[in-house]
């Protein structure tokens, strides 16, 4: 499916499911810095950059071009001052132990080199800081074997289909 097809399945799909209602299932809350990694149209980039409130930050990254077009336009809808894309495939350029939390819905399936993305989640989150995954190509287990198999996150807890890890220092 290309982009714009994607964001209308995805337009669809939060239509009959608020993505607001997984977010607030995170532990995001008022000043924190968010990495939604591979935000497509931004679906969950909104309700994190809402829970993160004014004084937080969510970086939305995705490898694709149209994703920080759309991002923007759903900010400005919002009126989010609070949103800031990246584009990649991996590298974020943020610094170091400076995100409090990492979300990567429906995602890690998309990973080619996902170990890779792994030690880039790894560098930029906080000691503290957790990183949430959720997809639904993969069973529970599966996520959890490849999130913990390089010894970069041990796996903490499961809410609905969101499995919080945290890092391994
Ligand atoms: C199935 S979509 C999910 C989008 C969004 N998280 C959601 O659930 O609404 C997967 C997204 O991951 C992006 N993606 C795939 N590989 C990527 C990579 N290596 N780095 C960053 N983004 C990637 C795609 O461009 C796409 O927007």
């Amino acid at each position: 499916m290309d982009f714009k097809g994607m964001s209308f399945f995805f337009k669809m799909r939060d239509f009959f499911k608020d993505p607001m209602k997984k977010i607030e299932k995170t532990d995001i809350k008022k000043g924190d810095h968010v990495l939604d990694y591979g935000c497509g149209s931004g679906s969950f980039t909104i309700p994190a950059a809402k829970l993160a409130g004014s004084n937080g930050k969510v970086y939305a990254a995705d490898v694709h071009p149209l994703s920080s077009e759309k991002v923007k336009k759903q900010a400005e809808k919002y009126q989010l001052k609070n949103i800031e894309t990246i584009q990649t495939d991996c590298n974020t350029n943020l610094k170091e132990a400076s995100i409090d939390v990492i979300l990567l819905i429906d995602v890690l399936h998309n990973l080619e080199n996902y170990t890779e993305n792994l030690k880039e989640f790894y560098r930029i989150l906080k000691a503290e800081g957790s990183f949430w995954v959720d997809d639904h190509h993969y069973e529970g287990s599966q996520i959890q074997e490849k999130i913990t198999e390089n010894n970069l996150f041990k796996f903490s807890e499961q809410v609905d289909s969101l499995y919080k890890f945290t890092k391994l220092i």
